[in-house]
């Protein structure tokens, strides 16, 4: 098979392009290392309108200890969920990657990056609600259980604010459900910020425009939205 250089295609939008015609496992060997970090799966590529005809390459990978370095400062010391008493002591790596660490033992993968061009520029971490002492603090209530198949978001985030609304945030989301689609969970559940865009997962509407409805209200200023996941066919 012929693979056509990634940067074939018609740009005519900002938006996202998917690459469905072109063998995905494939592609990662026709472009420079630098711009798909090992183990990464090219997802899509992004025109963007100030580079002229040159594209931006979207990748994405599991989280573990590991790449959780890729990240900038503070994301990857952020305790804010895993540990609100280790929080308030400032960033804590070594916290993050050991509640990382225990996550993956006991669920499995537990969060995404995202990569453009090579560079982290998104993340997302998620898993049993049990592990996210901080959710008291929203008092919001019920908030799904692993028992019932409901698997908490926490943190979905694109890191530079000019590269938002170009379609990074949904592609990032979109990766999280398929994961946990294919594992067989229920719903996956976030506690959105009605009205204010900076919040650790994210505004109401984005959720909204993926496909969530609002489980309660219970502290309005932070919707539990909750999307339920279709099992994969047989
Ligand atoms: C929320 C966030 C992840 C969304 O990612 P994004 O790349 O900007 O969003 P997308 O371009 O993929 O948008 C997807 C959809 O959600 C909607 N949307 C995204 N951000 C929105 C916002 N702030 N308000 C309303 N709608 C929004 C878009 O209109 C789009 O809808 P469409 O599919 O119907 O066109 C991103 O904006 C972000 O990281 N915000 C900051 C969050 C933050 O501060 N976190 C703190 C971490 S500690």
């Amino acid at each position: 098979m012929v693979l056509k250089p990634i940067y074939e295609g018609e740009f005519t939008t900002s938006r996202l392009k998917p690459i469905s015609h072109i063998d995905r496992t494939q592609v990662s060997d026709h472009l420079p290392k630098s711009r798909v970090p090992r183990g990464a799966r090219v997802i899509c590529w992004h025109e963007d309108p100030w580079l002229g005809s040159m594209s931006r390459i979207v990748a994405i990978a599991d989280l573990d200890e590991e790449r959780l370095l890729e990240l900038p400062s503070p994301c990857r010391g952020c305790v804010y969920w895993e540990a609100p008493d280790a929080f308030e002591k400032g960033p804590n790596e070594a916290v993050k990657r050991d509640w990382i660490r225990k996550t993956r033992e006991q669920f499995g993968n537990c969060g995404k990056i995202l990569y453009l061009d090579g560079q982290a520029a998104g993340y997302a971490l998620y898993g049993p609600s049990n592990r996210f002492p901080a959710i008291p603090t929203y008092r919001s209530i019920p908030v799904g259980e692993l028992r019932d198949g409901a698997v908490f978001l926490a943190c979905l985030v694109i890191l530079d604010s000019n590269s938002r609304g170009k379609g990074l945030g949904k592609r990032l989301l979109q990766e999280v459900i398929s994961d946990l689609r294919r594992r067989g969970f229920a719903a996956v559940e976030t506690l959105a910020r009605a009205e204010d865009a900076n919040n650790p997962s994210g505004p109401r509407r984005f959720y909204e425009a993926n496909g969530f409805r609002t489980k309660s209200v219970q502290n309005p200023e932070f919707p539990l939205m909750r999307l339920d996941l279709p099992p994969l066919p047989e």
